[in-house]
């Protein structure tokens, strides 16, 4: 059985491809636009995934469209007539999208070659939330689990509480918008002054440098409700019904400010972009930090109550929090938490394409998905043949000598641009497409974003390390396949890895396992036995784009920045 899973139309737009059960690939088309959430119909994703599984349109029995624009469609009906401001745009925009996911079919066909009318018995329709709990729980470990999808709202819902168990999904509760707890910190991160799609990961990493002394006030805005959800109070809110998210010709997404002129009357006036960031702020981030967790840990907890289950799959934007995410086990009664690689809306596809495989054909569940490597990949041969055609000269290096010559840039105090295997899935990099570096380094922050990044100071770097040295450095064990946690580092082991710990001496870690990136672990291997130290810093391999994914754009990165060395399999350049 082949199933192809598609989120088109929307942020994030990707598909991925499922044979017989298992995953074959998955791609975001911002990959190959070039274009950070492009959010088109993924013509380019679709041809990847169909090429990569080495099969024809025809084959496919079951395209899975990640959207269900029928979902809810009387509870739509009634806001919009509760409604009145903005009602014609409102109108207007789930026009469009109808008319939009009404033209995936037609946009296959063209892309198949195939006639619109043989799709007729193969296209699903999957609902946004029932799409995300999909892609936690089918990928999941579990046999039984609770399942929370939570994010800024994407089928008229923002919040779906379920039980999986073995190749079933029961949905329990949800919540409607635009009672949202993805609006609210979205909100919040506007005022801050931060105001593009998908900015909310800068307030989480300066809320470590501010007190949450508004918790108080922020009880006002959002409130914890006893069947174990929650609602916005909604005066502090954009009154309205037109999308929250609108796509223009050029398919990025543009988010609507959230806030209402009440709420800036209580939290002032949103900062502008060149205004400072006053400890106000960030006052303001943790207090909207800790109030998302604590939203969280409520839901959690309740859901625990109600399922008795000790673990827990989630995924939806909300998801990406990877500091609440870190700590679930210690605030909520459960033991074991998966989030998919994509918890985002990129994951909508691959939720979609699992949806139809286990809820509605029942195949068998499968081993667990801990890999993000489902994306573009190109060998030794491709690579020498382009740096050959621009006259850029390189060495090529068996896997050992590859190492230790890396080891010893990144000892030397340089970045280096790693391109190894398969792009990842999802926004994180994890060693097939990062920038590394040492992370003992005092100064590492100051020299990547001088010579690369150029990023706010107070974003963290990552560290990736070796699965079994986790509980050395770490104060929670648990494995964390994606970067998708954030955990304290141990005190004694902070002033080893500087350039990893956070200000509040935390660390957002990819535990790395041998199996999943045995090249990945090898170099790290490497830097442990000339270090002593099992840890190196991973931060995504990009300048102001969407990740690299082919070896021209890693040489482009490479020669537009200061990095001192670029890696694409066992191809190295240096620079001059
Ligand atoms: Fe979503």
């Amino acid at each position: 059985m082949i199933i192809l899973g598609i989120n088109a139309f929307h942020a994030d737009a990707s598909a991925a491809i499922f044979v017989d059960g298992k995953l074959i690939a998955a791609i975001e088309e911002e990959r190959f636009r070039r274009v950070k959430h492009w959010a088109g119909f993924p013509e380019l994703a679709i041809q990847f995934c169909v090429q990569e599984a080495g099969i024809s349109y025809q084959d496919i029995n079951y395209f899975a469209i990640g959207r269900d624009t029928k979902a809810k469609f009387f509870k739509k009906l009634l806001y919009v007539a509760k409604n009145p401001f903005g009602n014609l745009s409102a109108i207007k925009d789930r026009l469009v999208n109808h008319k939009k996911v009404a033209t995936i079919e037609k946009q296959l066909a063209s892309l198949s070659g195939l006639k619109e009318s043989d799709f007729n018995t193969k296209v699903i329709n999957v609902e946004h939330h029932r799409s995300h709990l999909a892609s936690a729980f089918f990928a999941s470990p579990f046999k039984k689990a609770a399942c929370l999808s939570i994010d800024g709202s994407g089928d008229f819902s923002t919040t779906m509480t379920a039980v999986g168990n073995d190749n079933n999904i029961e949905v329990l509760k949800s919540v409607d918008f635009p009672h949202s707890l993805g609006i609210f910190y979205t909100a919040f991160t506007q005022l801050l002054g931060f105001p593009n799609y998908g900015d909310e990961y800068k307030v989480m990493g300066m809320a470590p440098y501010g007190e949450p002394k508004y918790l108080e006030k922020l009880n006002d805005v959002i409130h914890l409700t006893d069947d174990g959800l929650f609602k916005l109070n909604l005066k502090y809110f954009r009154k309205g019904t037109s999308g929250v998210i609108n796509y223009g010709e050029d398919h990025i997404p543009i988010v609507a400010p959230m806030f209402s002129n009440y709420s800036a009357t209580q939290f002032g006036n949103p900062r502008k972009k060149d205004e400072p960031l006053l400890q106000y702020h960030k006052d303001m981030a943790a207090s909207v930090q800790r109030m998302t967790e604590l939203v969280i840990f409520h839901i959690l907890n309740h859901l625990h109550k109600k399922t008795g289950l000790d673990a827990v799959c989630i995924a939806g934007g909300v998801a990406q929090n990877s500091v609440a995410n870190g700590k679930i086990t210690s605030n909520t009664p459960f033991k074991h938490v998966y989030i998919p690689s994509a918890g985002h809306d990129a994951g909508i596809s691959f939720g979609a394409a699992l949806y139809v495989q286990h809820q509605l054909e029942k195949l068998e569940r499968q081993k667990a998905i801990y890999t993000a490597y489902t994306g573009s990949h190109f060998d030794n041969d491709e690579i020498i043949e382009m740096l050959t055609s621009k006259g850029i000269a390189f060495a090529r290096l068996q896997d050992e000598a590859l190492y230790e010559e890396v080891t010893n840039c990144l000892i030397n105090g340089g970045v280096v641009g790693w391109m190894m295997g398969k792009a990842e899935f999802g926004p994180r990099a994890l060693g097939g497409r990062s920038i590394i570096a040492d992370p003992r380094r005092t100064d590492a922050k100051e020299l990547l974003n001088a010579k690369i990044k150029r990023r706010e100071s107070f974003r963290p770097f990552a560290p990736s390390i070796l699965k079994e040295y986790v509980k050395e450095y770490f104060e929670i064990d648990e494995p964390v396949p994606f970067m998708e946690k954030v955990f304290p580092i141990k005190k004694e082991k902070q002033s080893i890895i500087p350039a990893v710990t956070h200000v509040d001496g935390t660390g957002r870690l990819q535990s790395v396992d041998k199996e999943v990136s045995p090249k990945y672990y090898n170099l790290i291997d490497a830097f442990r036995k000339k270090t002593g130290v099992p840890i190196l810093l991973n931060t995504s391999f990009n300048e102001n784009e969407p990740i690299v994914n082919r070896p021209e754009e890693a040489l482009n990165c490479f020669l537009r920045t200061q990095m001192d060395m670029l890696v694409m399999e066992n191809i190295i350049v240096k620079r001059n």
